[in-house]
């Protein structure tokens, strides 16, 4: 459990205490967050993570994602009011995640929350999980709008330009699979542990990236989408071929597996830096790396490589941070609350909900929207 402490309140009411609730995946979380939009700070962060319920299984289960979100809810929103110093009466804005992400667990945050803001008679924030990861820089860094973000997570592989609040726009995403996802598939391929991300940058270090030359789909197609079913693909037949692999030529699949997807990220970070000058009109001061994949220290190079290209600086918030929390999801609350746009209090738990609701969908799109 993590936790991240700093016993000081508020200087002024004007600065309301936001307790943050998520629950859209395998992280049962809860914080506290205080301050203004651009300049907040965490007072608590607690986050339980499910990784050894699921990792038999080599991925997220939703039903016993859900049943562990229910039995620990009450006492990890405990121990972030603990860490904070406070009691539910000193909360002025209770927000919770309410997609998109697994229905199961969205219900139990969301119930929660709802519940809580009612017996206190403050308001809940339903908030959108993807709004709270690409505002993190601010609560981090203090970034200033507009900036371009790359979200890289276990659901999602986006670029998209930054604007302000309610002005997200995609500018490029994945036709297939997710960035963690196609980490996480290879792995399991290979036979290393859950998930699959740190596994295989682990395995990659003793490994020779230029032993299989694995393509990188897309990358010579103008726009800045992605693609990684191909190279999931050329990985399996590789590990195939290699039959039986030994711990050399597991690394060297990984080591070649990575470097792929940091030769097709690099290229498409600088097709979305050039997009998002086309959109807003001006180059992007920064480039935001956020989701789990961003810890990857081989990708977080190509991308600081694509911005300094596009003479942008790179930033990747504390990795804490950078996956799942409930600081964001209090974050984005006090983002909205603070500059007037508030969240729609009769907002449903969805298991899809899109950032850019304008934007075309990349992948099925059916009653619950765009999926990715
Ligand atoms: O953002 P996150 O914690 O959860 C959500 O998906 O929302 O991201 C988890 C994903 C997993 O697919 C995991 O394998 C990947 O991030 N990941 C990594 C690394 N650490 C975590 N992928 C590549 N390299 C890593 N070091
Ligand atoms: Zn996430």
């Amino acid at each position: 459990m993590n936790q991240e402490v700093e016993h000081r309140r508020p200087a002024a009411a004007a600065e309301p205490f936001v307790l943050g609730i998520e629950t859209s995946c395998d992280e049962c979380a809860a914080a506290v967050v205080t301050g203004v939009p651009g300049r907040a700070r965490i007072v608590s962060n607690v986050v339980l993570s499910q990784i050894d319920l699921h990792e038999a299984y080599g991925g997220v289960v939703p039903e016993i994602a859900a049943r562990a979100h229910g039995e620990t809810i009450d006492r990890v929103v405990g121990e972030a009011l603990d860490a904070a110093g406070v009691t539910l009466d000193a909360v002025d804005v209770v927000a919770a995640t309410a997609g998109p992400g697994l229905l199961g667990g969205l219900l139990v945050g969301a119930t929660f929350g709802k519940a809580l803001a009612r017996a206190k008679g403050v308001p809940f924030a339903a908030i959108n999980h993807l709004e709270a990861h690409v505002l993190t820089p601010r609560l981090t860094d203090g970034i200033s709008f507009p900036y371009c973000v790359a979200l890289l997570s276990g659901g999602h592989a986006q670029f998209v330009a930054v604007e302000g609040i309610d002005a997200y726009h995609r500018l490029g995403g994945t036709i297939d699979d997710a960035a963690g996802e196609a980490f996480d598939k290879t792995a399991k391929l290979l036979g290393l542990s859950y998930p699959g991300g740190p596994a295989v940058e682990v395995a990659a270090r003793s490994g020779d990236p230029a032993r299989f030359d694995f393509p990188t789909p897309l990358a010579n197609r103008p726009g800045c989408d992605l693609s990684f079913a191909g190279l999931k693909t050329a990985v399996r037949l590789a590990a195939e071929r290699a039959q039986p692999l030994t711990d050399q030529d597991i690394a060297d699949i990984c080591a070649s597996f990575q470097d792929a997807v940091a030769r097709l990220l690099e290229r498409k970070a600088g097709a979305a830096l050039a997009a998002f000058a086309e959109k807003v009109g001006a180059p992007a001061g920064h480039l935001v790396a956020v989701g789990g994949v961003a810890a990857n220290g081989v990708l977080r190079a190509a991308l600081t490589r694509a911005a300094e290209k596009a003479g942008a600086a790179f930033v990747a918030p504390p990795l804490p941070l950078c996956t799942d929390n409930g600081a964001m999801i209090a974050y984005a609350a006090l983002e909205r609350v603070g500059s007037g746009v508030a969240p729609d209090p009769s907002q449903r738990v969805r298991s899809r909900w899109p950032l850019d609701g304008d934007a075309a969908p990349l992948l099925g799109k059916g009653k619950r929207g765009a999926k990715g």
